[in-house]
């Protein structure tokens, strides 16, 4: 039995697996592409909504501090990905990186893992878009259409509503399925056009916010110990900021943990890599090019945001604690009323791109576990015309469908970061094995200093994981007993590996 939980693929079968795609996925992705798939699954809520509470919370105006943090963070794990995914350019990214390093096991936790953060992450960045959309059209959107049966409000009317589906979450995931259904260079060209939009229009904002920073509010530039709550108009405290890390250096962590999440979605682009046309020169150009473009508009717009607002506003709820980035704009920037609506549509458009790469990369994630055999052979059946996992994606969209209609949001959003930082912790624990193990395998792309990356990619992010709040822990160990469980009931009994 042990012998077959920690069975290794060979690297060898890996590599002429994923070189055989005459019948499989088709190579359509250039570069830019990848670069622009990359940005498509970064940019979305992390920079529109939690940029403002982390400066408020807990970083003040060094919230640009907190981002190169949590980039440095991810730039360890940036750096294992790219070397990974060049040297076994695959689809199923972390989880067949793991196959080779650390058995079908690991493997298969991975995998599970990878659930939580593609399916549930796109569940969840659907139901912000609901939410988006209706402020949009000015809530024009029924309550009870665009929220979870466990959701409720009395309105000043004294009405008491309850929610009973959320309705445009449903809607804006089924246009992304068959978008992706269609083709992955139609999803990549819509994905790419969804990008120009947004980066426009962030770096639209930054431009025009530049001549509005009151330096003022950039002073001090952490927030200083002693500092007073943010109270409500009752004296209620909204915001203290005693805690350690809600102050000083202190603070600026905890505004990298709060704007991590800004950064997912990278690694994503590693599970497109069986559709890559040169996945050994274009694989770290993707992962790391993103991440690079990604965080240097960050901090662009945390420097504006900050300047033109002071972040205390950002947690007051009669300030700019609801959108606050249109809050910025309205109240201090005159004369770009225009540039508030535009900034709406760039979140809405920013969501769409990351719900669209995050099924992208779930269904890939599915191709692969499914050509091992560990879940059923209908999750890799290709569409006879456009060659896509369709009936993964459909499967794919039944799943994430219930749960963002029926399950509120904030249920995902922590499972998503857990799921990403485990999978982020074994990619970069598996490049320092394989480089022990097989040092002579070509590598495209090597990570530099490793051992001290990859180390640090394992450190830094499972002091992130140990950071997640105790409840969002206990549902991901849930989560991975019942995948345990399937494992020994099903995946380890249809494995192809021991056939
Ligand atoms: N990075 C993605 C976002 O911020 C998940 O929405």
């Amino acid at each position: 039995m042990a012998n077959k939980i920690f069975a290794k693929k060979s690297l060898e079968s890996v590599i002429a697996e994923s070189a055989e795609n005459e019948k499989g996925l088709q190579r359509t992705l250039s570069a830019g592409n990848l670069i622009a798939l990359g940005i498509g699954a970064i940019i979305g809520a992390g920079l529109f909504v939690r940029t403002a509470a982390a400066a408020g919370e807990a970083a003040g105006p060094a919230v640009t501090l907190s981002f190169i943090i949590a980039a440095v963070g991810c730039a360890f794990a940036g750096l294992c990905y790219a070397e990974f995914a060049a040297m076994i350019p695959i689809s199923g990214s972390a989880y067949a990186y793991s196959y080779v390093t650390m058995g079908e096991l690991v493997a298969w936790i991975i995998g599970w893992a990878l659930i939580m953060e593609y399916a549930l992450g796109a569940a969840t960045v659907a139901i912000a878009w609901s939410e988006y959309l209706n402020k949009l059209l000015g809530g024009a959107i029924p309550y009870e259409w665009c929220h979870s049966p466990f959701e409720s409000f009395t309105d000043s009317a004294g009405v008491h509503h309850s929610g009973i589906m959320n309705i445009p979450a449903l809607i804006i995931l089924l246009l992304l399925t068959l978008l992706l259904i269609k083709g992955t260079k139609e999803s990549a060209l819509v994905n790419a056009i969804i990008v120009f939009i947004k980066v426009g229009i962030v770096l639209a904002f930054v431009g025009i916010g530049w001549q509005f920073i009151d330096p003022a509010n950039h002073t001090p530039y952490l927030i200083p110990e002693g500092t007073a709550p943010v109270v409500d108009s009752a004296g209620k405290i909204i915001t203290s900021y005693d805690g350690v890390f809600k102050h000083g250096w202190g603070g600026v962590l905890g505004g990298a943990a709060i704007v991590f999440f800004a950064f997912i979605g990278f690694d994503a682009v590693s599970t497109t890599a069986q559709e890559a046309k040169n996945p050994k020169r274009d694989m770290p150009i993707g992962i790391l090019g993103s991440l690079v473009i990604c965080t240097i508009l960050y901090l662009l717009f945390g420097h504006v945001l900050t300047g033109v607002a002071n972040w205390r506003e950002f947690v007051d709820p009669e300030k700019g604690r609801e959108a606050s980035v249109t809050y910025a704009i309205a109240e201090y920037m005159t004369g770009y009323g225009w540039l508030a609506t535009a900034v709406t549509v760039a979140i809405l458009a920013g969501f769409s791109s990351v719900i669209l790469v995050m099924l992208m990369g779930q269904s890939r994630v599915f191709y692969s576990m499914s050509n091992d055999g560990l879940i059923p052979k209908l999750f890799s059946d290709l569409h006879p015309k456009f060659h896509t996992p369709y009936k993964a994606n459909w499967l794919l969209f039944i799943f994430v469908g219930l749960f963002s209609a029926f399950v509120p949001g904030y249920v995902a959003g922590d499972l998503t970061s857990f799921g990403t930082l485990f999978a982020f912790v074994l990619v970069s624990a598996g490049v320092w094995v394989m480089r022990v193990r097989r040092p002579d395998i070509p590598r495209p792309f090597r990570a530099p200093l490793v051992p001290f990356v990859s180390t640090m990619g394992v450190v830094v992010c499972l002091g992130m994981i140990i950071a997640l709040d105790i409840q969002t822990l206990r549902v991901a160990l849930g989560w991975m007993i019942l995948g345990i469980v399937i494992y020994f009931a099903y995946s380890q009994k249809h494995s192809k590996l021991h056939k």
